[in-house]
């Protein structure tokens, strides 16, 4: 009898715990659900529309030009190529997507930013990134790596993360990310580049910066 609670209470754990598991993005119920704008030669699936599944070609599921550079003439030396939903529009309901990322030598910068809706898997393809993550409150726990070409590192959904080229030559890297439309949501932009702007007293009280600074800085996004 107590074997039995046991296993009943173990049971009622694991059904607990996957309970709270969640994925990204919802499981599609069918093969694929090509996105479509217009209503105009649409069905309607899940709630959504989607092109007509007789209609649907390679090409829904094609993107090419991954192999060209970003250009990395910006204030922070980096450019995210994005292939997404917008991108591909196949990818709709798929729960994935792809970035090419282009960092200039020296110093190029993708600057601390989250992904409000996706996992990050990053491969570094040429030069040589530092690289990190941190957790949420109360730890804000740093984890950090320097990565050279063929290595990879996981950046896990929602947390601030960056890479920042430490070499000499420009870097290269792809990542994929677990949601057709991760999102994306740069700190500094976000917080000092808002539209309209946050009120400065709120700014300088919660970074502990002088109004002025936080003026000055609201000035540069
Ligand atoms: C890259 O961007 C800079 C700044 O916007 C621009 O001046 C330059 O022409 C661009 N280079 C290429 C190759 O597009
Ligand atoms: C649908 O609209 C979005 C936003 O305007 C656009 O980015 C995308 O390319 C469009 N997709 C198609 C298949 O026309």
């Amino acid at each position: 009898m107590k074997g039995a609670n046991t296993s009943i209470v173990i049971f009622s754990l694991l059904a607990l715990a996957s309970t709270f598991a969640s994925a990204s993005d919802p499981s599609s119920l069918q093969d694929f659900c090509v996105a479509l704008n217009s209503t105009k030669n649409a069905v309607f699936v899940n709630g959504k529309f989607c092109k007509d599944p007789k209609l649907v070609t390679a090409n829904d599921f094609f993107f090419s030009g991954l192999d060209k550079a970003g250009n990395t003439s910006n204030a922070v030396g980096s450019r995210v190529t994005p292939v997404n939903v917008d991108q591909i529009s196949g990818l709709n309901t798929l729960g994935i997507s792809l970035v090419r990322i282009d960092y200039a030598p020296y110093g190029g910068l993708n600057p601390p930013h989250t992904h409000p809706r996706a996992t990050e898997v990053l491969v570094v393809t040429k030069g040589k990134l530092y690289v990190g993550f941190v957790t949420s409150n109360p730890d804000n726990r740093l984890f950090t790596k320097v990565l050279k070409t063929g290595d990879v590192f996981v950046f896990p959904v929602g947390l601030i993360h960056f890479q920042f080229n430490i070499g000499k030559t420009n870097a290269v890297a792809f990542a994929s990310l677990s949601s057709q439309n991760p999102g994306v949501i740069t700190i500094a932009n976000a917080v000092f580049g808002s539209n309209s702007p946050i009120n400065p007293d709120v700014l300088a009280k919660a970074f502990k910066l002088d109004k002025k600074l936080v003026e000055y800085l609201q000035t540069q996004f």
